[in-house]
């Protein structure tokens, strides 16, 4: 894989996610450093799917660099409606933008996409796949909020479908956590993701759980995720685990006063408002912070003499 595609988070040293995270850090602290560094620079969004994030703090960091967005805009007013194929689809997008953020239905798109286009190309989430950028900012919130050493997390929701989920846990297989998951047994982690886990961190501190009630008290960090509804062949299936793992006040009470409560976003019913203004929450400092992040990851694909592999061991 050419290295300056970011299509998961397996591809990621430990070296890599602190100098991207570092870069960020710099970025949040004096964004004046990197405005118009990269002006005249174009990102070509291509969203498969819905998003509001993901998509607007690409768009965001760009222009904050001093760049521009090229959009696809909705499928359904592309030329996907007339049957276009995803490679002919980044073949052409690639000779108007200088890098390309793609997000598909389809696990493996990204990768497939990426083979097509000589641009980095970013993966924005590939069906149940991998996210990896959502990562960054995800370990960027971890380690302002808990640090990413001597971490005990608790991920709980949708891990089968979770792409969130599954580019994370990769990614803090490099650090020296505790990994808890949590969810019910329908929507376990996929078994590879767990083999693969346990092939990279030795012995993997990795627990699968059906509740969340005996770990909470010893968790820094609870991320939440939404039961994928989309994702499901069976709306039937959804019915049947839909309003469970919800976390309210009540719930936190066993908590630790430092717990972390974090949640991609968007959520439906997984977390109660009233926990929103409590010193746990930290969902939406971690959507803000892909600003920063994003901003930091674009600077690296897009400079020269940078890269995001710049400690050389990738
Ligand atoms: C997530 C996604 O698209 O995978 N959203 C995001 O990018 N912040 C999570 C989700 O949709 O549940």
């Amino acid at each position: 894989m050419r290295h300056d595609h970011l299509i998961t988070s397996k591809q990621l040293s430990r070296g890599n996610i602190e100098n991207i995270l570092d870069h960020a850090a710099e970025i949040d602290d004096d964004p004046s450093t990197v405005a118009d560094r990269h002006a005249e620079t174009l990102l070509g969004l291509l969203f498969f799917e819905p998003s509001t994030r993901t998509k607007m703090s690409f768009e965001t960091a760009m222009k904050r660099l001093g760049g521009d967005v090229v959009d696809m805009g909705p499928v359904d007013s592309s030329s996907v409606k007339k049957g276009e194929t995803l490679a002919d689809t980044v073949r052409v997008i690639e000779g108007y933008a200088d890098a390309l953020v793609v997000r598909h239905p389809k696990q493996g798109a990204a990768t497939m996409a990426s083979e097509f286009v000589d641009v980095p190309l970013l993966n924005a989430g590939d069906g149940a796949g991998h996210h990896p950028t959502q990562t960054m900012l995800d370990l960027y919130t971890i380690r302002e909020n808990a640090g990413l050493d001597d971490l005990t997390i608790g991920i709980m929701g949708d891990l089968k479908y979770g792409r969130t989920v599954h580019s994370l846990a990769y990614a803090l297989t490099n650090f020296d956590t505790r990994q808890h998951f949590i969810s019910p047994e329908s929507l376990q982690l996929p078994r590879e993701v767990v083999y693969d886990l346990h092939q990279q961190q030795e012995g993997a501190g990795i627990r699968e759980h059906d509740s969340l009630e005996e770990i909470l008290p010893s968790l820094d960090v609870l991320y939440v995720t939404r039961i994928q509804r989309e994702r499901f062949p069976d709306e039937n299936e959804y019915q049947k685990i839909a309003g469970e793992y919800q976390i309210d006040a009540d719930t936190l009470e066993a908590a630790s006063d430092d717990l972390t409560v974090m949640h991609p976003l968007p959520r439906v019913d997984e977390i109660a408002p009233e926990i929103d203004e409590t010193d746990h929450a930290a969902y939406f400092e971690q959507a803000h912070n892909g600003v920063p992040v994003r901003m930091a990851l674009l600077d690296l694909l897009l400079s020269d003499d940078k890269g995001i592999w710049g400690d050389g061991d990738e």
